[in-house]
């Protein structure tokens, strides 16, 4: 895809559903009984992956492409798949049905694409291994393929070294077939959509602080579900509004979750101009559209319990950053040295061959912002989210931008770089 600099953007964009709910919606309706209506559902690739996986397990799931019907197996419901579970690029896929899987009366093997095959199974192996499951890595390397042969669980009260959704669901999806109570605490508190929908299904789970404890379910049922817009595909926008001369964008419908809008505050902290109407602040998903003009932005400082709540956004902070006066530092987020691509490497990188003044460091990076990008040829990876990122970088500087495997973005948010034409003035 090539890129070139823009004049300013306008208009209004509404961006697909949020990628953790949609697979969760899969996962939890798979598994119980009835039929539930998924409406906003994700058609990127990584949710379509979580789809095929329990469809080969012998759920029967609809997707016409504007609603999916998952029709429940039930929580015992599952039956062996007649090959290998292929979770192609999802992180999210293979580390929270491991637990699902974990508790079945089968073996299976779980692989994946190149770069799940290089991101670490460790940190859920070792909580199911405590829990009394057998999961292996094939290759013995710590990574997919997974080999999961299922056995009865038992609770346990894991402290997570690490503040990954990921990892704290796949121990809960666990837990509701353990014989006592599971719980994990996490040193911060990670994205907590499982924890709202396993409520929603009927699950027995409360939240303490930096703890969640599950009880051992008997069945769940199935429920309605409208996904909000993905705050993290929304990112691309909101960086593309505030960075960009003459702009004024209206992202629509966006959920702002607490635990998930890390990005909003930064904004503030950064001094952009951004309106937040709010339309549904009771529910526990809730929704806003956000307005956001071009601004003035001044370098920050983000670590510490913000990182889990903007870990996705990273890319899209890093390149707005660029565009701040003064310096942004980003802190305690080694995490995304192990996400789609070494995201420290990938934005550090690409940044500094677009002329920015960055530095790598063990756990972040440090950004000078204030000096003017140029254009150049940006390999993404195959990273969706430094795809859609250097691409708003591209709008705003001297010159084309080149991005090399700008297909991964039907990772996360098919039809982007149409949404962002035709914002295009
Ligand atoms: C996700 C959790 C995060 C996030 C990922 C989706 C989820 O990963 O980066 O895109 O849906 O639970 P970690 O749990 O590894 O932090």
């Amino acid at each position: 895809m090539i890129i070139k600099k823009t004049m300013g953007l306008s208009g209004e964009v509404s961006i697909p559903g949020d990628k953790s709910i949609s697979h969760r919606s899969v996962m939890l309706g798979s598994l119980a009984k009835g039929d539930t209506y998924v409406y906003g559902f994700l058609q990127g690739a990584d949710c379509l992956s979580s789809i095929s996986c329990f469809r080969a397990m012998g759920v029967n799931i609809e997707n016409d492409g504007s609603k999916v019907i998952i029709h429940g197996n039930g929580l015992h419901g599952l039956k062996k798949p007649s090959g290998l579970l292929d979770v192609g690029n999802s992180g999210t896929t293979i580390r929270l049905m491991s637990g699902i899987l974990a508790a079945q009366d089968f073996d299976v093997e779980v692989d994946g694409d190149s770069s799940i095959r290089k991101r670490p199974m460790g940190r859920i192996m070792t909580p199911l291994s405590l829990m009394g499951a057998d999961i292996k890595s094939k290759n013995d390397n710590g990574c997919a393929p997974l080999l999961i042969s299922g056995k009865k669980l038992k609770g346990i009260n894991y402290i997570s070294p690490v503040a990954s959704a990921q990892v704290k669901s796949g121990i809960l999806f666990a837990g509701l077939y353990a014989d006592g109570e599971t719980s994990v605490t996490e040193p911060y508190v990670s994205r907590n959509h499982t924890e709202l929908m396993f409520k929603d299904f009927g699950a027995d789970i409360e939240t303490s602080g930096k703890t969640v404890t599950v009880k051992p379910a008997e069945e769940l049922y199935a429920r309605r579900i409208d996904v909000p817009g993905d705050i993290s595909s929304a990112a691309y926008f909101i960086v593309a509004g505030l960075i960009t001369k003459n702009s004024e964008l209206t992202i629509k419908n966006v959920g702002i979750n607490p635990t998930r809008d890390g990005m909003i505050e930064v904004c503030h902290m950064m001094g952009a101009d951004m309106v937040i109407d709010k339309k549904n602040s009771d529910q526990a998903e809730p929704v806003a559209d956000l307005t956001v003009r071009t601004s003035s932005l001044k370098g920050c400082t983000i670590g510490g319990e913000l990182i889990p709540r903007l870990i996705d956004e990273i890319p899209a902070i890093a390149v707005m950053a660029c565009f701040a006066d003064g310096q942004t530092i980003i802190k305690d987020a080694a995490e995304l040295k192990v996400k789609e691509t070494n995201r420290i490497d990938t934005i550090v990188n690409n940044l500094k061959a677009m002329g920015a003044d960055v530095i790598a460091t063990d756990d972040g990076m440090i950004i000078n912002g204030g000096k003017s990008l140029h254009g150049a040829v940006i390999d993404s990876k195959l990273d969706h989210r430094i795809a859609m990122s250097f691409a708003i970088a591209g709008l705003n500087a001297d010159g084309e931008t080149k991005i090399l495997g700008s297909e991964c973005v039907d990772i996360s948010f098919p039809g982007f770089f149409e949404k962002l034409n035709i914002c295009c003035k």
